[in-house]
């Protein structure tokens, strides 16, 4: 887990959260945009459209990451249009984007919690499950909390993990 902007991670990908036209916007996918350069933007229109639940990737330009992966997470609704399935869908699309590109580090900000309103505590504990049940080659995750109430969600989450490990979970 990291606390801040993620525009700053030198990892092989950071994920944006963007929206299904890959139209650039406010929040992370702001910051992302501004800190790429205009390249990104043109990237991203070259590819036009990504469904919610799903990602695609391209270079990061001038970013310190080589990719930036593009994610597209639901907008919440009230918890009733299958918004926790789409939420795991999107993580999933993640790490298959990192795996097809060779990306071996993640960066990951809290998708859907910002302007798309997906309740945090919920998206975290959605973030963490999928990430540690999806089989992947991506050998680090970075979890990414702009804020303290998410950096704390994820530390509890964490934390928790730790102290609880699962029967597959090799760490004693
Ligand atoms: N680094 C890391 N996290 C950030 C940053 C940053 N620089 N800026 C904002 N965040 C956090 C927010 O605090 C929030 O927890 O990213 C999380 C996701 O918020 P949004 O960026 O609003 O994304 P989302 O809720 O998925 O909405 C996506 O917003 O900007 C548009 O084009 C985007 O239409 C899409 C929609």
């Amino acid at each position: 887990m990291f606390q801040g902007d993620i525009t700053r991670c030198h990892v092989d990908a950071i994920v944006t959260a963007a929206n299904e036209a890959l139209a650039g916007g406010g929040g992370v996918d702001g910051a992302v945009h501004s800190a790429a350069g205009p390249r990104l933007l043109e990237a991203s229109r070259g590819i036009g459209h990504c469904p919610t639940g799903e990602a695609v990737v391209t270079p990061g330009f001038e970013l310190p990451a080589r990719w930036v992966i593009h994610a597209v997470g639901p907008i919440w609704r009230g918890g009733r249009s299958r918004e926790p399935e789409l939420l795991a869908s999107t993580y999933r699309s993640i790490l298959a984007r990192a795996e097809e590109v060779g990306a071996t580090s993640v960066a990951i900000p809290a998708i859907s919690t910002g302007v798309y309103g997906f309740p945090s505590d919920l998206a975290a504990a959605i973030a963490l499950t999928t990430l540690r049940e999806t089989p992947t080659p991506v050998q680090d995750v970075i979890l990414v909390a702009f804020d303290s109430r998410t950096a704390d969600l994820y530390r509890d989450l964490l934390s928790e993990n730790r102290a609880n490990p699962t029967d597959s979970d090799p760490t004693p």
